[in-house]
């Protein structure tokens, strides 16, 4: 393939509901902003693109839930966002919004455009609606028991108790969120992808990287879960898919009569990538075309897994249904990144917030990006931790860069005020050309590894410069040398000047705040890349300033109120989610038999992650009993067990098993659950009361 003329990078479009947390970083704004940094250092042409979603459920989920308006909620965190990536060092040139005339416009231009090219079907079909309220329900307003578990809180597009997915239609008893009631079925017509139409050449242009029988790109330097994903889907068929929805907040579908309608919100959504594109070009007297309809563009999206089918099916079909426009040639996906041994979870406050983080650690960005890209789930779902944050931090960012840095800045003062020495009339040895054979090798690996998404080990390498300096340090001692050996100290401090000049190179696509101090004391201005071999700069005569200590040590103080913090909000967020309940009849509780029962036997219900069947002993009778712990409790260590029971539960089909009553747990903040045992002796059918 030829040598690309120009880089388009698109970042996620985050949806404007909530700051910004180490997930997000983690998993799409790091990856696309080390990369984006990289092909500038070797003066490529790089539009770098993100901006905020606003429009969809996320919005308007929210803007109920703090009793604001989408608007009131998309402002305020459009601004929050922007400036903690700005804070962050995330490189985008530009940050815009969905909610503007100009994404109006461009995404009303592409859905009339599509329109008469005849690339959308309309369908009637019915939908639910809340009469007091009047609206149709999208599918995250409606709640109902789940047909699968018999959870009574699914909602209409899933269960969160077993993981189905859900159509509204096949919830028992619906109610809508909005105002409580039964929703009634009305009907509603729409425009739909046919995206079954498109099998074919979406197959051929995933698997084999083949559009119009030529070679796109190349899919083998795709990540193997992106592949997967995609062909799962694509071999379990493509479908129709609804491109509007009736809803109020969104952007009004461009056509007579579709009052009350508005796009998708995953049609409006990565339009906003084009939107941003031609803002940025205006702003900046470019030409967006060049970006979006030349075919020696390379396009690539960053995107966390939970996006993958829409940027690798959905949206190439509506770039290609439309015409003109170029396809990604990769979407390096990233998997998801956990914390502290749970999912990261916005809701209930399981996160660490980038804006917070910096707030208990200013000016401490580059700590939190070497550690993030150091664990960045590339291949498979990761973990942060916070000691583990600390000990690279001190590990490697502070005794392993920071010392080689302070040591070849304190030496060169020490012995030539500041001034790099000549190596002239030294005769390299083994060492100094091993020192620095590794250091360029090193070198020249991470920016290979950038280019190959593989930013682990990229970063790995470019610390490994560091490592070929302090090797070199170590082996050769100057300090020792300097009195009996002044020519070789010469030589030894200069070519360590030459290695931390790599590495300010090297290390400005991770750490550009680190890069720029680094730059700042050696009175160099940013290196283009592929120059940086063979700095002119740094020779003997030029004069390096002072660098202040790189990185101090975290303590594990910090660090323990980073875990307390964590918990404390956890449990607050959860506990204002779930305030006590509204107040009963005396006669209303007595109706509840509940009983201990000891655990006879337990075995996994087959095909299911979560439920366990369970035989009781009731003191009358042995019962059979689904419940859902196997994600808690091993069927080895549950019977024997007396545990709390209610009884008089109606009879329910679950899995093809009859569920005789309920077993009953406590639930903590992060949702692990507990058997409640009797703290003194209790018999099977002993009632509680
Ligand atoms: N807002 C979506 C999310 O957070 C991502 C949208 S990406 C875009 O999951 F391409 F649609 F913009
Ligand atoms: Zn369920």
């Amino acid at each position: 393939m030829n040598e690309p003329a120009r880089y388009l990078l698109t970042a996620a479009l985050p949806y404007a509901n909530g700051p910004l947390h180490i997930g997000h970083i983690a998993g799409a704004y790091l990856p696309a902003d080390i990369y984006a940094r990289y092909l500038r250092a070797r003066g490529k042409d790089v539009a770098f693109i993100s901006g905020s979603d606003e429009h969809g459920a996320a919005i308007t989920l929210r803007a109920r839930k703090d009793g604001k308006t989408p608007r009131e909620i998309v402002d305020a965190y459009h601004a929050l966002m922007r400036d903690t990536f700005r804070d962050f060092g995330i490189s985008f040139d530009i940050y815009h919004r969905t909610s503007s005339p100009e994404h109006y416009r461009t995404s009303q231009d592409i859905f009339l455009r599509l329109l008469e090219k005849g690339a959308f079907t309309t369908e009637t079909s019915q939908q639910y609606f809340d009469e007091e309220a009047g609206q149709f329900l999208a599918d995250r307003y409606i709640t109902g028991e789940c047909p699968k578990c018999h959870n009574e809180k699914a909602y209409g597009d899933q269960c969160e108790k077993c993981g189905s997915s859900l159509s509204p239609l096949e919830l028992i008893n619906p109610k809508s969120t909005l105002s409580g009631n039964t929703p009634v079925l009305r009907e509603t017509s729409h425009w739909y992808l046919p995206m079954e139409h498109h099998s074919n050449w979406i197959g051929d242009y995933i698997s084999k990287g083949a559009l119009d029988g030529k070679s796109h790109h190349d899919p083998r330097q795709w990540k193997a879960h992106v592949l997967g994903q995609c062909m799962s889907w694509i071999d379990g068929g493509l479908h129709a898919r609804a491109m509007t929805r009736d809803l109020d907040w969104g952007v009004p579908v461009p056509v007579e009569g579709a009052g009350g309608k508005v796009l998708y919100v995953w049609l409006d959504a990565p339009i906003g990538y084009i939107t941003n594109t031609k803002v940025w070009a205006d702003q900046n007297g470019k030409n967006w075309e060049d970006y979006w309809k030349r075919d020696d563009t390379h396009l690539v999206h960053f995107i966390g897994k939970d996006n993958i089918v829409f940027h690798c099916i959905i949206f190439p079909i509506i770039l290609r249904e439309h015409g003109d426009f170029v396809l990604p040639v990769n979407v390096p996906a990233n998997e998801f990144m956990n914390l502290e041994g749970e999912k990261i979870s916005t809701s209930r406050n399981w996160a660490v917030w980038l804006h917070e983080y910096l707030l208990d650690f200013p000016g401490r960005q580059d700590e939190m990006r070497y550690v993030l890209c150091s664990i960045m789930p590339e291949q498979k779902d990761s973990e942060f931790t916070w000691s583990d944050f600390r000990e690279r931090v001190n590990n490697e960012l502070a005794d392993i860069l920071g010392n080689f840095v302070n040591r070849v800045f304190v030496l060169t003062h020490k012995y030539y005020e500041g001034t790099i020495p000549s190596s002239d009339g030294y005769e390299q040895g083994d060492a100094d050309r091993r020192a620095m054979a590794e250091a360029l090798a090193a070198f020249e690996a991470c920016g290979l590894k950038i280019g190959q998404y593989r930013f682990r080990e990229a970063l790995a390498e470019a610390m490994n410069i560091a490592r070929a300096g302090n090797k070199y340090l170590t082996e050769t001692e100057p300090w020792k040398l300097q009195k009996t050996d002044p020519i070789r100290t010469a030589a030894i401090l200069f070519q360590c000047v030459r290695m931390t000049g790599l590495l300010a190179t090297a290390l400005e696509p991770f750490l550009p705040y680190t890069a720029a101090r680094l730059r700042e004391g050696l009175g160099t201005e940013q290196r283009n890349w592929d120059a940086s071999a063979h700095d002119l700069v740094l020779r003997p005569g030029h004069k390096i300033g002072h660098v202040p200590i790189l990185f101090e040590k975290i303590t594990e103080e910090q660090i323990a109120t980073q875990v307390e913090k964590l918990h404390r909000s956890n449990e607050s967020a959860v506990r204002a989610a779930n305030p006590i309940r509204e107040a009963i009849a005396f006669e209303d509780f007595q109706k509840l038999d509940l009983r201990v029962v000891r655990v006879v036997s337990a075995e996994p219900v087959p095909k299911t992650r979560k439920l366990l069947k369970l035989v009781v002993d009731t003191g009358v009778d042995q019962r059979t009993v689904i419940s859902g712990i196997a994600e808690h409790y091993t069927p080895e260590e549950l019977p024997g067990k007396h545990v709390l029971y209610l009884a008089n539960l109606a009879p329910r089909e679950i899995k093809g098993i009859t569920s005789q009553g309920m077993i009953l747990m406590g639930e903590n903040a992060s949702g692990r659950l507990a058997a409640l045992v009797p703290e003194r002796p209790l018999g099977p059918g002993d009632e509680v009361r």
